[in-house]
């Protein structure tokens, strides 16, 4: 029969042998917590701090207003944008980093509906399961653009695909369930119909392959303070394949998005490339953190990063089987790991108050109503160990 310290034991062999074990040392984490929660606001890297206080010690305080020239604020949105690509399998100059996702998406979804306004197409389909501000903010633009707004779950779009639809918008990964869904397929199904595929990588880039080139996504955006962690707020991104990033308009065409900014002309130009995403100031003290952050996720393969976060899971669900049976608690992610994101959904009839259990215990996870205990498997600073230590205090609780 296999113990707690077997399961222990396993642990420390597992940690050894992970590919990405030494980038834990990149993370300024704080002594005696565990922190499962890298999807929603990833932790504070030693190159994050160092950048904001260079920016603050040295590019504000001595260079001021100079240094949006001589020193790379103009191009920091660019530039970070293809730190992004790296991550998510698209080309440099085909992602540029800034605003909110929410409002990333606006940009997005707005562009996506002009390049496809035709009579005959009327409907703007969206993930029934999305983020709740994917589905304000795609209900808008519908109405925006007098779109009829439908919503159908991500796995029964295909079937729903048909000449009538001018876009789709979804999650590559639900925020729940954790569930992957196969961008590569739905992508296609779409394009048989000549609909625009939208999709928000926010809980997938640094957790799963996004391959979003090779999978023909035509826009994507994304969140900077997850898996990548950029730190709170941190910009979003946005994806236009370079087959469409020529010829597409976005509905806020400010002077960060225009060919020449300083040149300050009566009328918009765009730029030439993805920076016509850009709208106002790139966010400068921000930025520099996820810039920075991103330089520490690029040191690692996507490929060892995903292994790894499989890894982590799968070793949380062995632990599960083993030591959690007959408990309140259950699984809602799938156990497959290559068909999950970098969480797993743990349901528990009382999971806010079991939630704040194993805070209490140093274990930081969070709770999504009605049930779920979400544990997020960020490759990059956990340890098997560390999952050892959850699934242990789990058979307390249970
Ligand atoms: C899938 C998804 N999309 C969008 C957002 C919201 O992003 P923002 O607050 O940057 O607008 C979140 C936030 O957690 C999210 O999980």
């Amino acid at each position: 029969m296999t113990t707690l310290d077997d399961f222990t034991r396993r642990a420390a062999h597992l940690d050894a042998a992970n590919p990405v074990a030494s980038a834990r040392h990149q993370f300024d984490l704080p002594e005696g917590e565990v922190y499962f929660l890298g999807n929603s606001l990833g932790p504070l890297t030693h190159a994050a701090r160092a950048a904001v206080t260079r920016v603050l010690d040295d590019e504000w305080r001595n260079g001021l207003v100079r240094t949006w020239h001589d020193g790379d604020w103009l191009d920091l949105a660019a530039s970070t944008g293809d730190l992004v690509g790296r991550v998510i399998g698209a080309p440099a100059g085909s992602v540029v980093a800034g605003d909110s996702t929410s409002v990333a998406l606006f940009k997005v979804l707005a562009a996506a509906a002009r390049i496809n306004q035709s009579p005959g197409r009327r409907v703007l389909l969206c993930d029934s399961r999305n983020f709740p501000t994917d589905r304000y903010v795609a209900r808008s633009v519908a109405e925006l653009h007098g779109l009829d707004f439908v919503e159908a779950e991500v796995t029964d779009m295909p079937a729903r695909f048909a000449d009538d639809i001018a876009v789709m918008t979804a999650s590559m990964i639900d925020y729940r369930s954790a569930d992957l869904h196969d961008v590569r397929a739905i992508t296609a199904a779409a394009h048989e119909h000549c609909i625009i595929t939208v999709w928000d990588l926010a809980h997938a880039a640094g957790a799963v392959k996004c391959d979003v080139l090779a999978n023909d996504i035509d826009f994507a955006v994304g969140c900077g303070y997850k898996y990548l962690n950029g730190g709170p707020g941190a910009p979003a991104y946005m994806y236009a394949a370079p087959r469409i990033i020529g010829s597409v308009h976005q509905p806020i065409p400010g002077w960060f998005g225009h060919a020449e900014p300083f040149g300050f002309e009566d009328t918009y130009r765009p730029a030439a490339g993805i920076t016509r995403f850009s709208s106002g100031t790139t966010h400068v003290l921000s930025m520099k953190a996820m810039h920075a952050a991103l330089g520490v996720i690029n040191m690692y393969p996507i490929d060892d990063l995903r292994t790894t976060c499989i890894g982590l899971g799968d070793f949380f669900i062995e632990g599960f089987d083993t030591f959690l049976g007959g408990g309140n608690f259950s699984l809602g992610s799938r156990r497959e790991g290559s068909q999950r994101g970098g969480h797993i959904a743990l349901l528990h009839p009382d999971a806010e108050r079991m939630s704040k259990e194993l805070i209490a215990r140093g274990l930081i996870v969070d709770f999504r109503p009605p049930n779920v205990i979400r544990v997020a498997f960020s490759p990059l600073f956990l340890r098997y160990a560390d999952v050892a230590r959850l699934v242990g205090e789990l058979t307390v609780l249970k």
